[in-house]
């Protein structure tokens, strides 16, 4: 049942196409308008929203981080990112005006269940973004949109990440839609996008052994810092949290701007670092600014591995290591520089001799607080 490869978590990393693909099939008519799986309130209500709030924990938390570039590029309504445990023990401002999307893949994480009734009790409007059929939240929740990763067995969470961030895209899409702010062409040219990301991600993956060898040589560190900015800063996250939690290796993810207020004190001689450089053809200033802070750690001693985009030939002068993504609009680039960490990680762990399906001390499922 794992296809042939070592782990569920390797077979996992390679369902993502069909994963994306999946998530993406038959939301849209031929006038780019999307649909939603449930929808239990007037879609005149949500078209009045004034700020939206996600809620999730662990990696479906970075899924949010990267919708809040996406829906506020698109849509121009105000999004807030919360870990759901964070949220639920203060006193959150949400009102009717607000709408809570939550993202789990279970469907049945308990801090995430309880901030969205919480949430609800304060009249706010709630949506769920979820890997499982009928699972508490999605049930509970006003609207549903289903990731259709399929059943997720591997403890790390890999193809439901790249799912849900997928729905937040449709979502961000949709609502454009309603509220007016996206165009019928704009919204056909973005799904075009997101249709040509699977089979992007294939040609990642038929790339694979260049990260497996990387890994394999990186199984003594003892730690990894990975940075990112704009949307690579989730990316970077979510590289460093599949390190610690399947290789149990010190890792680190930062936004590359904060490197100056703290960080960059880490960096000594060999100290590895991740960077994940946005397109030089997306905003222009975006890039120089990575590929300076690529300069920065590197002048300090660091081995600089970077994650670029296919024809980006000026990193390679300050980089040990380059793994290239195929070209993707910015907003999308997560889907795509992803993977490669996924793969770094796994390997790694899979190198050491971990069981990466079932790290240690951790649970598929958190329904406890
Ligand atoms: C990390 C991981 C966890 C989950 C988190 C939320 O690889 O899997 O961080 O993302 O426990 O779980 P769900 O999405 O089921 O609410």
């Amino acid at each position: 049942e794992k296809g042939g490869f070592a782990s569920f978590m390797a077979k996992e990393i390679h369902d993502q196409p069909a994963a994306v693909a999946d998530t993406l099939l038959g939301r849209a008519d031929a006038e780019g308008r999307l649909t939603l799986d449930e929808l239990r309130i007037d879609p005149e209500k949500l078209k009045g929203i004034s700020k939206i709030i996600v809620l999730a924990c662990g990696t479906s938390a970075y899924a949010g981080s990267v919708a809040k570039y996406a829906i506020e590029s698109w849509c121009r309504i105000p999004v807030e990112v919360e870990l759901s445990h964070e949220f639920r023990y203060r006193e959150p401002i949400v009102d009717e005006n607000t709408l809570i999307v939550s993202i789990s893949q279970s469907g049945e994480t308990m801090d995430t269940l309880m901030a969205v009734r919480y949430a609800k009790e304060q009249g706010a409007k709630t949506l769920s973004i979820c890997n499982t059929n009928g699972s508490t939240i999605p049930r509970e929740s006003d609207a549903v949109l289903y990731t259709h990763a399929g059943p997720e067995i591997a403890v790390a969470s890999t193809k439901a990440f790249l799912a849900q961030i997928t729905a937040t895209y449709v979502l961000g899409l949709y609502l454009g839609h309603l509220r007016g702010n996206l165009f019928t062409g704009q919204i056909k040219d973005i799904l075009a996008d997101l249709g040509k990301i699977p089979a992007k991600i294939q040609d990642i993956l038929d790339r694979e052994d260049e990260i497996k060898e990387l890994a394999r040589s990186m199984s003594e560190e003892q730690s990894v810092l990975f940075l990112g900015r704009h949307v690579g800063y989730p990316v970077a996250m979510e590289g460093a949290l599949k390190l610690k939690e399947i290789a149990y290796i010190h890792a680190e993810g930062f936004a590359a701007g904060e490197l100056k207020h703290g960080p960059i004190a880490l960096i000594d001689d060999g100290q590895p670092v991740f960077v994940v450089v946005p397109s030089p053809r997306g905003r222009d200033s975006l890039h120089a600014k990575v590929v300076s802070n690529i300069q920065e750690v590197r002048a300090r001693g660091a081995k600089t591995l970077v994650i670029a985009e296919e024809g980006d030939e000026d990193v390679q002068r300050y980089a040990e290591f380059v793994f290239y993504v195929p070209e993707t609009p910015t907003l999308l680039m997560p889907l795509l520089a992803t993977v490669p960490l996924q793969i770094f990680a796994c390997e790694l762990a899979t190198a050491k001799g971990f069981d990466v399906d079932q790290p240690r001390n951790l649970a598929k499922s958190v329904t406890v607080e």
